[in-house]
């Protein structure tokens, strides 16, 4: 099996999720290493797994894991917004139920020459899908100090984005993952440097978002994949910070209510009709598996179902 580290996040609360769902494909929009694709289909015998992810390495992982059941997985290189090509090209009409999981796999961090982490040093690329052109140090050499202020607040809360930016615009070029974070840390006022993890953790984060246009993929994704549903069909999404949350609440919001905008408190006049309801599961990892895996701490578990 080719070696690719990644523990799945809250895989009993994924596999109960599903556990209800109708017989047919489930899309993982994000199959990574297959640990969460596996365990759904060695909990159903009914469920096939139509496989995405735009990290052609993860896909290689997941073939080989998932080699004994390979008659029910279909794997495509694609981003999970491109859901209506991904059901075209496998021939699925309608979905059992979709998965997100969403952001980075413990393996492409720990692959030094990805470039996602402060922890190695490697040229600043944090491609999720190598055959794409924009990398970060495209970002950290080109943007200007508005833009990347704007960058370090909207994708990571960065509370001293200004000076962050600032420093990196003055340093150019900007070349290596550790060159940025060593720039990051002396950017920032001492007492903070040794508050909440890593000092340069927010920075990376944000370029990784902004490289990937994470932000921007989401909410279409969501949208089709609750678009094809079958009766009874789930969509469940792991996000890991808020600004992702985020944007899973508003678009679940927007199928539960059909949309509607009637004044609250009021009878709605405007015929809207919800397409999914809430599922009320628990939200965050167990105690016990925040303290095993702890990129599972920041997790946050939102699940609709077709009504
Ligand atoms: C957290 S990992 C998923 C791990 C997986 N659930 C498992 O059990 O191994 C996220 C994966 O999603 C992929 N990914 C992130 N955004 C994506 C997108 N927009 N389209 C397709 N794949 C994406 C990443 O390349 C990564 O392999």
């Amino acid at each position: 099996m080719i070696d690719f580290a990644h523990e799945p996040v809250m895989v009993d609360e994924i596999v109960a999720v599903f556990s209800t769902v109708p017989a047919g494909v489930v899309l993982d929009g994000t199959v990574g290493g297959g640990g969460h694709a596996a365990a759904l289909l060695a909990s159903r015998h009914d469920l096939s797994i139509l496989g995405l992810d735009r990290d052609p390495a993860a896909l290689d992982a997941t073939r080989s894991r998932l080699v004994d059941v390979a008659d029910r997985v279909t794997l495509q290189h694609r981003r999970f917004d491109e859901v209506d090509d991904a059901l075209t090209e496998a021939h699925v009409d309608a979905l059992a139920g979709a998965l997100f999981d969403l952001g980075v796999s413990s393996h492409q961090f720990d692959v030094a020459a990805r470039g996602f982490s402060y922890r190695h040093d490697a040229p600043l690329d944090m491609r999720m899908d190598p055959t794409e052109t924009r990398t970060a140090a495209e970002i950290v050499n080109e943007w200007s100090t508005e833009d990347l202020t704007r960058l370090l607040r909207d994708n990571a809360d960065e509370r001293f984005a200004r000076r962050i930016a600032e420093a990196i615009v003055s340093s150019r070029p900007v070349t290596s993952t550790h060159q940025l974070a060593e720039i990051v840390v002396s950017a920032i006022p001492a007492p903070a440097r040794r508050r909440g993890g890593h000092p340069a953790k927010r920075t990376f984060q944000a370029l990784r978002i902004e490289v990937n246009r994470e932000l921007e993929v989401l909410p279409v994704a969501l949208d089709r994949a609750v678009g094809r549903l079958l009766p009874g069909g789930r969509v469940a999404v792991l996000s890991y910070h808020s600004g992702e949350d985020r944007i899973v609440k508003a678009r679940f919001r927007h199928h539960e209510t059909g949309g509607c905008a009637c004044p609250p408190g009021l009878p709605c006049g405007c015929g809207a009709r919800a397409s999914v309801r809430k599922v009320r599961v628990s939200a965050r990892p167990s105690d016990d598996e925040q303290s095993r895996n702890p990129r599972s701490v920041s997790a946050r578990l939102r699940v609709v179902e077709a009504v």
